[in-house]
């Protein structure tokens, strides 16, 4: 037996991204975006409300960063999806976690995250009463504990959280169970 829910973003897993920006007098703000993903090779695409303080600050700077939320950090995460700069000026500050500039764009990246994008803003769009803003990414740059041995990121070693629009849960990513390009081939035949 099937039913019908209605219209819902029925997409599971969404990312945990934790957005860092720098705001005009240089606070750093970060902010947990779901609806967001990868867009080709090089592009981040972040759907935000309008209101949000990350929003006015990427359009300040023109730049931001993109890091996975993990799981040892999920308490902060949750809570970076909360407040809001606009409201709690020290909002960043409050979850005890590190920022450092980043090199390559005027964002910051989080130390505590192992992985994180350094991204210059390419548009900034309205799109069905929400900003879509798609950024190029410069850099990837990540904590050497979660790279194998060839240099590559060992997803596996990321501990990245997932996040269900469904009933709100975050979820831990499983095991690796196949091999991409490659578990279907047989079917070619
Ligand atoms: C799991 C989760 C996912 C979220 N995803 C988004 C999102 O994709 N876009 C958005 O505008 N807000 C999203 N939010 C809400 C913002 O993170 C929240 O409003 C935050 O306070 C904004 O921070 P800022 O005003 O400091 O930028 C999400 C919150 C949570 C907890």
């Amino acid at each position: 037996m099937r039913k019908d829910l209605g219209a819902l973003p029925a997409v599971f897993p969404m990312p945990v991204l934790m957005v860092g920006t720098y705001g005009e007098d240089g606070k750093v703000n970060v902010m947990n975006v779901a609806w967001g993903g990868i867009a080709g090779m090089d592009k981040v695409v972040l759907y935000l409300a309008k209101d949000r303080k990350t929003l006015k600050n990427i359009r300040a700077k023109k730049a931001f960063t993109v890091a996975l939320a993990d799981e040892a950090h999920i308490k902060e995460a949750d809570f970076l999806g909360t407040a809001s700069g606009n409201t709690m000026p020290d909002k960043f500050a409050k979850t005890g976690l590190h920022a450092v500039k980043s090199s390559k764009v005027d964002a910051p990246i989080i130390e505590e995250f192992p992985l994180t994008m350094e991204c210059e803003l390419a548009e900034d769009a309205e799109m069905f009463g929400e900003i879509r803003i798609v950024g190029t990414i410069v850099n990837v740059n990540v904590d050497e504990k979660v790279l194998d041995e060839n240099g590559k990121v060992d997803a596996s070693k990321l501990n990245a959280v997932m996040f269900d629009q469904f009933r709100f849960g975050y979820y831990k990513v499983g095991e690796k169970f196949a091999q991409a390009w490659n578990v279907g081939k047989d079917l070619m035949k």
